[in-house]
């Protein structure tokens, strides 16, 4: 049990080692047993948060506002447009400033090439710890999640369980990578045997890749990647198949659009899933492009954990804000 987290900010994935998010999985089954038995758990009396937001979200506000108010305290949910932010307030005015005023300082700011280094500047200024609700880079609070759901799903010990993180087809727009890079920033650390689906121009950070692959040869997991979406849903113990941008490759916007278009196939489909294991499960982190990233049949399917997985966004958030902010 690893104990020194008040005042530290979460804000990539490997912010905290292996043993630290074990703590707070443990923390987070606490948390969630508590709620289902109705037991008060006011950790963060009279504490508040400031929840920035510069992206739409439904998940992620919910469950941090909700969070916030089980825990005893406070979530104040903060439009970035409707603050003096483009009218001149820096990240570390923001830092000072919200670090005085508040507890803790949770962002959402996924501008590609912008958002992570904004938050790190605004924790640079702040007094008060600062979470990261979501950045160009990382979603560490998503993959505590779905790390948690896996682990519910198909027990603590992941060793040899294939988890496939792939590419999927969508039509709506260039979705940030943050979710696969940190999926396979922290499953290479959780024993499971991690396999990487994309299409070729649909490349990850070359950075998060290298901290992958260490990963994996630390504690002796697989890592493989493939561009072809058959040949890894092939036996799969979980799926967990999404749309991205091709970003590393263009950033301009129809260029990429082309792109994404080119891969109309990589939908998750009952054909698919019969390539995995007969007790396999289908994640995603939502919001779903249905009917061109996953089939209704899927995503309401018997192999479907997305309602667990959303809910355990509330539990993980609760566990890593109860220990960082009181
Ligand atoms: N999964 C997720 O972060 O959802 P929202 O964008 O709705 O917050």
């Amino acid at each position: 049990m690893q104990t020194n987290f008040r005042g530290r900010d979460f804000i990539g994935d490997l912010d905290f080692t292996k043993e630290e998010v074990e703590t707070v999985l443990d923390v987070a089954w606490d948390l969630k047993r508590k709620r289902a038995l109705g037991e008060p758990h006011a950790l963060l009396r009279d504490k508040t948060l400031a929840m920035l937001f510069f992206f739409t979200s439904t998940r992620t506000r919910g469950s941090f506002e909700a969070g916030m108010a089980q825990l005893g305290g406070h979530g104040a949910f903060i439009d970035s447009e409707t603050t003096q932010i483009s009218h001149g307030d820096t990240a570390k005015e923001i830092g000072e400033i919200f670090g005085r005023y508040f507890d803790g300082i949770a962002i959402r700011q996924c501008d590609w090439d912008f958002g992570n280094k904004y938050i790190n500047e605004v924790a640079k200024a702040s007094r008060a710890p600062v979470l990261n609700m979501q950045c160009d880079v990382y979603h560490p609070f998503q993959c505590l999640a779905d790390l948690m759901t896996i682990h519910e799903k198909k027990g603590r010990d992941l060793k040899r369980k294939k988890v496939v993180v792939s590419w999927a087809y969508a039509a709506s727009y260039s979705k940030p990578i943050s979710v696969p890079q940190s999926l396979i920033l922290q499953m290479t650390r959780f024993g499971c045997d991690v396999v990487l689906a994309h299409p070729p121009e649909f490349k990850l950070m070359p950075d998060i890749m290298q901290q992958a692959k260490d990963n994996a040869q630390k504690y002796g997991v697989g890592f493989d990647v493939t561009d072809n979406m058959d040949e890894a849903f092939k036996d799969a113990d979980v799926v967990y198949p999404k749309s991205w941008g091709p970003m590393m490759t263009t950033t301009g916007k129809d260029e990429g659009k082309a792109l994404i278009d080119k891969y109309k196939s990589w939908i998750t489909d009952e054909r698919r899933m019969k390539l995995t294991k007969e007790d396999s499960i289908y994640m995603h982190c939502l919001p779903a492009d249905r009917g061109l990233e996953v089939t209704d049949r899927v995503i309401d399917g018997p192999h479907s954990v997305v309602y667990d997985e959303a809910e355990n966004r509330l539990h993980a958030q609760k566990a890593v804000m109860a220990l960082t902010m009181s």
